[in-house]
């Protein structure tokens, strides 16, 4: 679990105190360090709280990680901890006592729910969808949605380079045989994967992850993008999609799901494949047509497959994965070079600690800080710290309708005061003003949040102090 931002722990005057001598490398090493840790001369960021002083109260539900329990928990919130999802009934009947909800898939956060909120200030989606909430709804009462997009890409990269590996041995088949009594040791087709061509379809926060791990498996990589792309590695991006496909003893795809990209690979793609290479999908189930893939493997055309997702997936383990879900379930699972794994990319412990550490962080932020950079739903709004000796400094964080004359009015409040720092954004109908004001009274504090409140455009408007 990290803290939003590093407070230095060193005093200034210890940081002095090492005696330093230019022409040593370790002291030089230790000079640095210890800048980094804090000289005089770097600023200190104070840590803000709401200046109406009530405890804030986070609900976190679905058994979101202890780690992150302790950490909001350290950072002097008060925190509510449920290992299952909560029904809508429940929500609406409870929510309006926090300021803060965590949850996972399960959990949804309605029209309903929403307009049962009274207190909320921010949702966290602690995993990689946001489905689950009613982004909009949220957004037009002042609350950001954050979630985590890229936690597990490392981990899904990791799985390609074990199926590029698990089709060119065929260990995945011999190991079924030994499970049923049958010793069938061969080397026929079997491949080192050193020296083979990888085609990446998707050069993003995966597909450029697995291009490194790929080389260093000595494995030659292209890639096909629809954004130009700067390679890593010795990595070569192709201009068209069949350059790649022909090219390449392994296709991977790490492309989201949009309209051009639903069967994307279908016969004519297969066609266009080496003869006797492999397909890998764990980007999205309609990225492949499942049929078309069915009928290249049985042809011989294409050696193998492997997929972890499929155009329709049970709703909860220990459910059938059979026709009755998709027509042609049966059919591939008769296939005994396709390896099937239910989903399970981004399923790894590591995923699931960066996903806590990174959602957390994002709520501390936009609590303590007022910062909504990485929110789904909210224009995203920054502002530098401010520093410790900035002590009578006051930020506000102001969520108004996005329509003009908001800013004048806001203005008009702020006038009497030096405002130091100022940033505002919109998007859709939903406009996020922080403004940094310098030397307010704590007399001032109050008058000031009643002021923007009452401006014609105002939604939800935060002091911190
Ligand atoms: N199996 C799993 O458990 C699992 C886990 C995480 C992500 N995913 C899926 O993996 C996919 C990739 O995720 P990511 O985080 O790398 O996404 P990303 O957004 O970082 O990268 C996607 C890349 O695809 C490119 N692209 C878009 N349309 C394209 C097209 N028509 N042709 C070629 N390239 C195109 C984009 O330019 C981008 O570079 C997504 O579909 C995601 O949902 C699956």
């Amino acid at each position: 679990m990290t803290t939003p931002i590093p407070i230095p722990t060193l005093s200034a005057q210890a940081a002095h105190a090492v005696s330093v001598s230019p022409t040593s490398s370790s002291n030089i090493r230790e000079r640095i360090r210890q800048n980094s840790l804090g000289s005089p001369a770097v600023r200190q960021p104070k840590v803000l709280h709401p200046v109406d002083n009530e405890g804030l109260r986070l609900l976190l539900l679905e058994n979101i990680s202890q780690d992150a329990v302790k950490a909001f928990r350290e950072q002097g919130f008060l925190v509510d901890h449920f290992t299952k999802a909560w029904s809508e009934g429940e929500l609406v009947e409870k929510i309006g006592q926090y300021h803060a909800i965590g949850i996972r898939s399960k959990t949804k956060i309605t029209e309903r729910v929403i307009k049962a909120a009274s207190k909320l200030l921010v949702i966290g989606c602690f995993c990689i969808g946001t489905n689950q909430v009613d982004l909009e709804t949220a957004a037009k009462a002042g609350i950001p949605v954050f979630n985590s997009p890229f936690s597990n890409s490392r981990s899904v990269a990791e799985l390609v380079i074990s199926e590029v590996i698990a089709l060119s041995r065929q260990y995945f088949e011999r190991g079924f045989e030994m499970r049923q009594g049958i010793w069938n040791k061969q080397s026929k087709n079997c491949w080192e994967v050193r020296g083979k061509t990888l085609g990446i379809v998707g050069y993003g926060h995966i597909g450029s992850q697995l291009s490194v791990l790929a080389e260093a498996f000595g494995i030659r990589v292209l890639f096909y993008d629809v954004v130009n792309l700067m390679p890593l590695g010795s990595a070569r991006q192709v201009e068209a999609l069949s350059t790649l496909l022909s090219e390449s003893d392994f296709v991977t795809l790490h492309v989201p799901e949009l309209p051009e990209t639903i069967n994307l690979i279908s016969g004519i793609q297969l066609a266009q494949m080496k003869k006797d290479s492999y397909l890998i999908n764990n980007a999205r189930g309609r990225v492949v047509d499942i049929p078309a893939l069915i009928a290249a493997i049985k042809s011989g055309h294409i050696a193998g497959a492997a997929l972890d997702v499929y155009p329709a997936e049970p709703g909860a383990n220990g459910s059938p994965f059979d026709d009755q879900l998709n027509p042609w379930a049966s059919e591939l699972r008769s296939l005994k070079n396709v390896i099937l794994t239910p989903h399970i990319g981004g399923s790894t412990e590591e995923a699931q600690r960066m996903i806590g550490e990174e959602v957390s962080g994002a709520l501390s932020r936009y609590l303590t800080f007022g910062s909504t950079v990485g929110s789904v739903n909210f224009p995203e709004v920054d502002l530098r710290a401010i520093a410790l000796e900035e002590a009578n400094h006051v930020r506000l964080c102001h969520v108004h309708v996005n329509r003009p004359g908001v800013l004048r009015q806001v203005n008009e409040v702020l006038s009497p005061y030096n405002v130091e720092k100022q940033y505002s954004d919109s998007k859709g109908d939903v406009a996020y003003l922080m403004a940094d004001i310098a030397d307010v009274s704590p007399q001032d504090v109050n008058k000031l949040q009643q002021l923007i409140n009452k401006t014609s455009a105002n939604i939800l408007t935060r002091l911190l102090a």
